[in-house]
């Protein structure tokens, strides 16, 4: 069962009138292609970590479970505090001091392939309650003089718990699961060590040199067409898992991968799925990558517009709970989707 959700973003935020003081662009344009008009970035002395524990407390507080009582921690970064990883942290401050805890990278698609993977602990027994966190800081691998990728990404976390349903005859929180990979699409989107090789081997360099990334690189028309055509296949595919019928007869909301809302209203109207369906919070937040899902679900949750304890669209015998339809898509290339039951 999903029974709790937390997000957190940094307070400072960039609107697209400050962008066009770095960059050639303007709002209209911003708005016009991708819907997006402001992004929140990690301030100074920020960290992706303190946003993981502020989402994961209130998470852990709408589920009404005690740190101790999980089992699990798994974070989806990209962009962790510490390229060891940034769980164990999260771990470490809530308290949840039993916990296995790791990270998980899979780019904008890490929040489905998370809660797909605590799933599967879940349902083979190793473990009963799961913190599932996605979060990422691509602020920090942005070039803010490139306009096709730095009006896009902002940073911030959100976090769910998922925890083993005592009533053995209900059926999960995850109805059904899809997930895919491409490495061959790698040259369209991708964010890359720029070191040369081992330092000791290497010609001329400071052995005390700091380890680099390079900057995000990403073919934007080509990522797009990817996502279009990607969205609606992996939740068909994860709608035949879960046995259920075509999205608009199915499907009660769309809480999938905030990365333009162009690419949002095309995989809706591919699924044949209403706006008014769609959740889409990416105007105020742009694409937060591991964390744009449960960012979404969480305001949509706690503005009331999907409520806990609804009646379900359950002629299909999945019981109480609104059926939430996840799509995650992004650098890999990845994908990965989900029926989730919520309430
Ligand atoms: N402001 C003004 N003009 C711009 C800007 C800008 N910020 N960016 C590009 N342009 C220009 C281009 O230079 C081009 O000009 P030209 O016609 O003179 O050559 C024109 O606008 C059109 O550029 P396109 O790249 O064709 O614009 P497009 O409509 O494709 O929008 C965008 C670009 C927003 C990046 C879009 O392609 C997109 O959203 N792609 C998908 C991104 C995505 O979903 N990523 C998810 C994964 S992220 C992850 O996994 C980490």
């Amino acid at each position: 069962m999903l029974v709790g959700v937390g997000s957190s973003v940094p307070e400072t935020y960039l609107t697209n009138h400050d962008l066009e003081k770095l960059v050639e662009t303007s709002d209209d344009w911003i708005v016009t292609r991708t819907g997006i008009k402001k992004r929140h970035v990690l301030g100074k002395g920020e960290t992706l970590a303190q946003h993981g524990i502020a989402s994961a407390k209130r998470a852990l507080e709408m589920a009404g479970i005690a740190a101790q009582d999980v089992d699990l921690v798994l974070f989806a970064t990209s962009s962790p505090d510490d390229v060891f990883g940034s769980a164990c942290q999260v771990q470490a401050s809530i308290g949840a001091r039993h916990a296995v805890a790791f990270d998980l990278t899979a780019a904008c698609s890490g929040f489905v392939v998370a809660l797909v993977t605590a799933a599967q602990y879940i349902r083979a027994g190793t473990f009963r309650t799961v913190l599932v966190v996605g979060g990422d800081a691509l602020s920090r691998f942005v070039d803010w003089r490139d306009r096709g990728t730095c009006i896009l990404f902002g940073d911030g976390c959100g976090a769910v718990v998922v925890t083993a349903n005592p009533d053995p005859e209900a059926p999960g929180a995850i109805l059904g699961m899809e997930m895919g990979s491409d490495g061959g699409g790698h040259k369209h989107l991708h964010c890359t060590f720029a070191g040369s090789g081992m330092k000791p081997l290497s010609d001329g360099a400071d052995p005390s040199s700091h380890a680099a990334y390079s900057n995000i690189y990403m073919a934007g028309q080509d990522v797009f067409k990817f996502a279009v055509r990607t969205v609606p296949a992996v939740i068909d595919g994860a709608l035949a898992k879960a046995n259920l019928p075509k999205a608009s007869e199915s499907v009660d909301w769309l809480v999938m991968h905030q990365a333009n809302q162009r690419i949002l209203d095309a995989a809706a109207q591919r699924l044949g799925l209403p706006a008014e369906r769609v959740v889409s919070n990416l105007s105020q937040y742009g694409n937060t990558s591991a964390a744009s899902i449960p960012l979404a679900l969480d305001e949509a949750v706690r503005g009331g517009r999907i409520q806990k304890g609804d009646k379900a669209s359950s002629e299909w015998g999945i019981g109480q709970g609104k059926v939430i339809a996840m799509a995650g898509f992004g650098a890999g290339l990845t994908w990965a989707g989900a029926i989730v039951r919520w309430g």
